[in-house]
């Protein structure tokens, strides 16, 4: 099945598994019982997560509950529907990678509403936490107090995509940029955690302007990170490839292994500046179960992955799950 979806382009790769899903042709994969644990105060199967991006609809929850993940982080959705950028748009590169520069497409947030809420009642939902990645590209306030609030009946936690490298951001301080977003987020969510999503970074002074910008705007947890966009290209140690261009400029960020460094130190330095009990889910680059055991040791509550399900199919997580320590089961 992976063979015959790697001979597809990416995209439609990616719209054949989502087909597939829906039809209910999905792995399921066994459960371990002693990896339980209470994540925003559920209970939970396992800290495996996966990552915002590969059901951007919330189309086949289901299925990612079936495959094993204890978290499902649907998204991004935008309030209004969008084409995204021109194709192609995302492209498999050597050792496990992919660039993508999709540019949040979509349906919008009414499909997504009605797919969350069609989950709500499906007895797999029980002990998988469910997120919604939102975001507004053109950085309308309003617009994030809308979407938190339509999701947020829904999900256990809301992510704010603020760091999506294939849409224009505004160019005055990242950080207070970041935090007026939070707290619009924060209006619509009520009881709902709202955790906000990095871009990838090697610079801890910029970081930790951005995490304490956060904390007072009142965010209750961290995801890292994002994809690194060209202008970041440095975080990445081996230039193993050519980047994409559209008229002659570089696009599309960067996904897999060599992004595992950057996000786990990125974990460590937020972990520095936030209160103990605050979840931090760890993501980017992690592909075998000793990434995902490094990912936790650096201070991760949770990890997410998306390139690795692409490169490795879903035996990544029977891998993962058998290196994760057991917690005492409940
Ligand atoms: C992504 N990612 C992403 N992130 C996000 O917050 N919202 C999104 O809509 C998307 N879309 C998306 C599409 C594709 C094709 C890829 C490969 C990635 C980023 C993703 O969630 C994750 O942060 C990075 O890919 C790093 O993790 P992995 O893929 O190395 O495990």
């Amino acid at each position: 099945m992976l063979i015959f979806l790697h001979l597809l382009p990416p995209e439609a790769a990616h719209a054949a598994t989502i087909f597939g899903l829906k039809l209910g042709l999905g792995p399921r994969l066994k459960n371990k019982s002693n990896l339980r644990q209470t994540l925003f105060g559920k209970e939970i199967r396992n800290p495996i997560g996966l990552s915002a991006g590969a059901d951007k609809e919330a189309a086949v929850l289901p299925a990612w509950s079936k495959m094993g993940f204890g978290i499902v982080e649907a998204g991004t959705v935008t309030l209004h529907p969008r084409k995204g950028n021109p194709k192609p748009r995302m492209w498999r590169l050597p050792n496990d990678a992919v660039i993508n520069w999709l540019g949040l497409p979509g349906r919008g947030l009414d499909p997504f509403i009605k797919n969350l809420a069609k989950f709500k009642k499906h007895t797999s939902r029980k002990d998988v936490c469910v997120g919604a990645s939102i975001a507004s590209p053109d950085g309308i306030l309003d617009e994030f107090k809308i979407l938190a609030k339509a999701v947020a009946p829904y999900v256990d936690y809301i992510t704010l995509n603020a760091s999506c490298p294939n849409v224009a951001h505004e160019d005055h301080a990242a950080e207070d940029t970041a935090a007026e977003h939070i707290k619009s987020a924060k209006l619509g969510a009520g009881r709902t955690p709202v955790l906000v999503k990095l871009g990838p970074t090697h610079d801890a002074v910029a970081l930790e302007r951005m995490v304490k910008a956060a904390l007072t705007a009142g965010v209750d947890g961290f995801v890292a990170t994002n994809t690194v966009p060209f202008t970041s290209s440095d975080l990445l140690a081996k230039k193993t490839f050519d980047w994409p261009t559209h008229h002659q400029k570089e696009v599309g960020g960067y996904s897999g292994p060599q992004l595992l460094q950057t996000a786990m130190w990125m974990v460590k330095e937020i972990r520095k500046h936030i209160p103990a009990s605050m979840p931090v889910i760890g993501v980017g680059g992690i592909q075998s179960g000793e990434d995902a055991v490094r990912m936790l040791k650096s201070g991760a509550n949770a990890i997410q992955l998306y390139t690795g399900l692409i490169a490795h199919g879903p035996a990544l997580l029977n891998e993962i799950a058998a290196a994760l320590p057991a917690t005492s089961a409940k």
